[in-house]
């Protein structure tokens, strides 16, 4: 991000982490570090903590973490580059002329900035269509009767689209050079070339980005059109996968009540919503995205999904457990009864009932169970396929113990004999350890405390940190260990010279090994000497001799079972003795 030498780079060296970061968050000194109460998550007790040293930021309940600049990015909701102004501004730097940008990026700024400026104006449209007309006055006949009221019509911004095919076309016209009007994805163009109004005869829901422009729109049909819901086409300022409906609203709330309700529609949203429910959310429509669940995890990583009880909707429950159980979501699943999306149960029920419902929502694992439970489970093919199932989620979830108190759980349940359901278990895990799937967060103690002492002291030791580097580059040990990743840039960085530094390598890292390195490099620990690095490396030469053992004994084992060539059996069993004496040398 910040490369040596450019301003950002100088910036960054002048700049002060804790002054900052101290202008948004009240911190206080403790030990080495500063620590306050995460402004990124709700909490009671702080648990984030700034190094005045190091110069990064780390929370360690919600994981975030980063430099100066990605604090202020993440604060402010603004680009890097504008971190960087905003940062020196706050440290009196004077800062450059912007660079020129290229023509291209001009056009598309200017493209981007007349979008949502049309966008609003739009909704205005929209907004004024309903109960303006005729055909107006039945969209709002049909919204009442859907149970929404002028109020919340308001509060929503919810419009209608006339029929005619052509009222947007000729508000916007005037304003916008059909280049505009033709990437707004507001419009259509028909045989002839002209054109005509996307959005016709339908009921419109605006969709805003995370910082409450609308940059979009949703239309249900009034009648039985298909189909039901339209939705307006990826544009420059609209990524379907990338946005959440009424996030922008639910904000606040998130980080208050520190959990999200997850819904698919627009209906089931404002119904959440208007129950008094604010942080609530709809992914609207296929299955939920990583980058949804990210921006989602930044306000809250506890979510109860409430998707419509159909086969669908059961479907997509599924599989959105699957992207934020990876994404280290904690995650509750709300079946409504009576086959009742949230919209038509709140109606039914009322708020109350809906609330009740939404504060006993159970665990996930419980969720599936019961619908485990609804298998056929008479035939041991049924139970197999039961536990088929749920295998891959409860694979996912990180704690072992509360593992193993699951498996207890589904054997009882599904009535499977508990030894049966380990070794399933244990064979999925080792399958899925071949495969190098993405794991849900795990990072706490991760990492053996000699690794974790190398990771430190590669970033620490100025002494020595090259000459280390060299060695478990030469000797290849971080190969296979946990902070395997993290090792591998850290080691990358000493080798070319450089003085590492924890937030510029995390951006070369997943989340999870970013977390992991923040919380190694936030480990208070004693200046670093040589002879510790040296007994650092000998448990990890050990380990891997260890290692190595273990696979000449199976190959042994294989190579007598099979009665092969006499001359690979001895090989194997001079490698053994070699390696039993390397772990075990003969006493003095
Ligand atoms: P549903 O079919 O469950 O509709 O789709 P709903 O929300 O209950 O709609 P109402 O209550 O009948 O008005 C759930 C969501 O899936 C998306 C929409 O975002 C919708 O809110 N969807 C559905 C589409 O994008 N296109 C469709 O044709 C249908
Ligand atoms: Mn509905």
């Amino acid at each position: 991000m910040a490369e040596a030498g450019s301003f950002a780079d100088r910036v960054k060296q002048q700049a002060d982490i804790v002054r900052v970061v101290g202008e948004y968050v009240r911190l206080k000194k403790s030990g080495q570090n500063f620590t306050g109460l995460c402004p990124f998550h709700s909490e009671k007790t702080p648990s984030f903590a700034v190094h005045p040293v190091k110069q990064i930021y780390h929370c360690f309940g919600c994981g975030v973490g980063g430099d100066v600049f990605k604090f202020v990015m993440e604060m402010e909701k603004i680009t890097f580059p504008e971190a960087v102004r905003a940062v020196a501004e706050k440290c009196g730097i004077a800062v450059p002329r912007a660079r020129e940008r290229t023509p291209e990026e001009r056009r598309e700024n200017q493209q981007r900035t007349s979008l949502v400026e049309m966008h609003r104006e739009a909704a205005a449209f929209f907004a004024q269509q309903l109960g303006g007309t005729p055909e107006g006055k039945a969209a709002r006949a049909y919204l009442l009767d859907r149970g929404l009221n002028s109020e919340a019509m308001v509060r929503f911004g919810i419009g209608f689209a006339p029929s005619g095919g052509e009222g947007l076309l000729r508000a916007m016209k005037q304003k916008y050079p059909e280049k505009v009007l033709e990437v707004s994805g507001l419009f259509s163009r028909d045989q002839s070339g002209r054109l005509y109004d996307r959005f016709r005869r339908r009921v419109m829901f605006p969709i805003a980005n995370e910082s409450g422009k609308i940059v979009a729109f949703g239309g249900r049909a009034l009648g039985d059109d298909l189909p039901k819901y339209l939705n307006s086409p990826e544009t420059l300022i609209y990524s379907k996968s990338n946005i959440l409906y009424h996030l922008d609203r639910a904000k606040e709330a998130l980080r208050q009540s520190d959990f999200a309700v997850l819904v698919e529609g627009y209906m089931d949203a404002i119904a959440v919503a208007l129950a008094g429910i604010s942080n609530v959310v709809a992914s609207c429509g296929t299955s939920l995205t990583e980058s949804q669940v990210k921006l989602l995890n930044r306000f809250t990583r506890r979510i109860v999904v409430n998707y419509d009880p159909d086969t669908a909707g059961q479907a997509a429950t599924e599989r959105s457990l699957s992207t934020l159980l990876e994404q280290g979501a904690e995650v509750r699943v709300l079946a409504l009864p009576g086959g009742k999306d949230p919209d038509s149960f709140i109606r039914a029920e009322g708020a109350a009932a809906y609330t009740k419902l939404l504060k006993e929502a159970p665990p996930y694992v419980d969720y599936l169970i019961a619908r485990a439970r609804k298998m056929d489970l008479t035939s041991a093919e049924g139970k197999l396929r039961a536990v088929n199932f749920l295998m891959p989620y409860v694979q996912r979830i990180p704690d072992r113990i509360l593992r193993s108190e699951w498996a207890t759980r589904i054997a009882q349940q599904l009535r499977i004999e508990e030894p049966v359901l380990r070794e399933s278990m244990r064979r999925a895990a080792s399958e899925r350890r071949s495969e190098v799937k993405s794991r849900p967060e795990l990072v706490g103690r991760a990492g053996k405390p000699a690794e974790r002492r190398l990771v430190q002291m590669l970033i620490e030791a100025e002494e020595f940190r090259l000459q280390l580097a060299q060695q478990i580059r030469a000797e290849d040990l971080h190969r296979g260990l946990e902070t395997e990743r993290i090792l591998a840039v850290l080691v990358g960085a000493c080798e070319s010279g450089e003085r590492p530094d924890a937030a510029s390598l995390a951006t070369a890292l997943e989340d999870r090994d970013r977390r992991l390195l923040f919380e190694i490099a936030f480990e208070a620990a004693a200046a670093p000497t040589w002879e510790e690095a040296e007994s650092c490396l000998a448990v990890l030469r050990r380990r891997r001799a260890e290692e190595e053992l273990a696979a000449v004994q199976r190959q042994i084992e294989t190579q007598s079972a099979a009665a092969g060539s006499n001359g690979e059996l001895r090989r194997l069993l001079e490698r053994k003795q070699e390696l039993r004496r390397r772990l075990d040398p003969p006493a003095q």
